[in-house]
C-alpha cells in the first residue's frame, strides 16, 4: 500500500526537522511494508515570499488529496512585523481550519534519559506521562468580531472573541475521554468558569459528556491553578482537554518540564479522516541552518503519523524505542546536553536513530 503525505517544512529549523522525520518515517514505514509517495509544498513565511501568501489554496488542496501531512513550523523575524492576517503563523491556523483539524494530541512524557535535563528534581518530573488534548479550531484563536479599530472618540481599540459551541465542546470532550479510556482513565478539564461564561458552559458541557464514560474520574481545573500544579506535581496527570489557547499554553510548560520543547510531537486530527502532525516547537530561527536544532519531536510527530493515520502502531513503537535507544547512549543536541555533554548535530541524530531503528 502506497500513502501520499504531504510535506511542509516551512520556516527556520522546519525544513531542517522534517528532513529528519521524513528518512526515519520511510524506514520504519518500509520494514512495516508500508511505501510512500512524498510532495512538498511551501507554508508560513517561505510561502510568503515566493508566492505572496502564507499557505496557497494548492497546498490545501494537496494536503486534502493526502493521508497526513508532516509539517515543520513556521514564521520568524523576517516577518514579525507584518499584520497579524498575513503572518506566516496564518498558513498553520489556515490548515488546521480548513482540514477541519479540531483535535490536537500534545504527548508529554519523560524518557528517563532526560530526567535531568528538566529545570524540575528528577523526582518529581519521573513519572510525567501526560496527554494534552487541546481544542484547535475555535476559541478565541478563531472567533468572530476580531480587529484592530478606532472609537468614535480616535482612540484605537482592539478585540478578540473567545466563543465555543456546545458541539465543539463534546466533540473535544470525547476525544478527551476516549483516551483517557486507553490510558490511565482520568480526564483533567481545564477551564476559567470562574471569569468566563465560555468556561461555565464547558464545564458544563464537559460534564454531560462525562455520563457516558462511567469508567473514567473527571475533575476540574482552573487554568491559574493548573500553570501550578503541572510545576508542582505533573506526574499525577493523565489527558488534560482545554480550549484552544490554554492549551495553546499550557503545552508549552508541560513540554518544558519533560526535559526540552524539542522532544514533544503533536497530532492534529478531525472528522475528515487526514491528520496532520508537527513538532510542538518553533521554528528557531536563531539556530536555522546551522545544523543544531533537534529532531526527535519531528521524528516522533512521525511516529504519531504512522499510529494515527496509517493504522501502523508497531512501526510507530519502533521509533520511539529507536529515539528511547538513541538517548540511552548518551546522544544529545545542543538543546538538551548538559554541562560537559559534547551536543550532536541534526542530521547526525537523524543518522543515530535511524541507525537504532535498523539495529
Ligand atoms: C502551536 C503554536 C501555534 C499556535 C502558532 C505558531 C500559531 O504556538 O502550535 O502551539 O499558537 O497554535
Ligand atoms: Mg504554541
Amino acid at each position: 500500500m502506497t500513502s501520499k503525505i504531504l510535506v511542509l517544512p516551512g520556516d527556520g529549523i522546519g525544513p531542517e526537522v522534517t528532513a529528519q522525520a521524513r528518512r526515519v518515517l520511510e524506514a520504519a514505514g518500509e520494514r512495516a511494508g508500508l511505501a510512500f509517495d512524498f510532495s512538498e509544498e511551501l507554508i508560513g513565511g517561505s510561502s510568503i515570499d515566493a508566492r505572496g501568501t502564507p499557505l496557497a489554496d494548492s497546498a490545501i488542496e494537496a494536503a486534502r488529496g493526502s493521508s497526513a501531512v508532516l509539517l515543520g513550523a513556521v514564521g520568524g523575524p523576517r516577518w514579525d512585523a507584518l499584520p497579524v492576517d498575513t503572518r506566516p503563523e496564518k498558513g498553520l491556523l489556515r490548515i488546521r481550519k480548513e482540514l477541519g483539524l479540531f483535535a490536537n494530541l500534545r504527548p508529554a512524557a519523560v524518557f528517563p534519559a532526560l530526567a535531568d535535563a528538566s529545570s524540575l528534581r528528577p523526582e518529581v518530573v519521573a513519572g510525567i506521562d501526560l496527554l494534552v488534548v487541546r481544542e484547535l479550531t475555535g476559541g478565541i484563536y478563531f472567533g468572530e468580531p476580531r480587529g484592530i479599530a478606532a472609537t468614535a472618540a480616535g482612540r484605537r481599540e482592539a478585540r478578540n472573541t473567545m466563543v465555543y459551541d456546545e458541539d465543539e465542546i463534546a466533540r473535544i470532550a470525547t476525544v478527551a475521554f476516549d483516551s483517557a479510556r486507553r490510558r490511565r482513565k482520568l480526564v483533567t478539564s481545564v477551564h476559567k468558569a470562574n471569569v468566563l461564561e465560555v468556561s461555565q458552559l464547558w464545564n458544563e458541557v464537559v460534564e454531560e459528556v462525562a455520563k457516558d464514560y462511567d469508567d473514567v474520574t473527571l475533575e476540574h481545573q482552573l487554568v491559574d491553578s493548573m500553570a501550578m500544579l503541572l510545576l508542582k506535581e505533573p506526574g499525577r496527570y493523565d489527558v488534560v482537554v482545554t480550549g484552544n489557547l490554554f492549551g495553546d499554553i499550557l503545552s508549552d510548560e508541560a513540554a518544558m518540564i519533560t526535559g526540552s520543547l524539542g522532544m514533544l510531537p503533536s497530532a492534529s486530527l478531525g472528522e475528515g479522516g487526514i491528520g496532520l502532525y508537527e513538532p510542538v516547537h518553533g521554528s528557531a530561527p536563531d539556530i536555522a541552518g546551522q545544523d543544531a536544532a533537534n529532531p526527535l519531536a519531528a521524528i516522533l510527530s512521525a511516529a504519531m503519523l504512522l499510529e494515527h493515520s496509517l493504522d501502523a502502531p508497531d512501526a510507530a513503537q519502533a521509533i520511539r524505542s529507536a529515539v528511547e535507544a538513541a538517548l540511552d547512549s548518551g546522544a544529545r543536541t545542543a538543546d538538551l546536553a548538559g554541562e560537559g555533554e559534547t551536543p550532536m548535530g541534526c542530521v547526525a541524530m537523524g543518522d543515530l536513530v535511524l541507525a537504532k531503528l535498523e539495529a
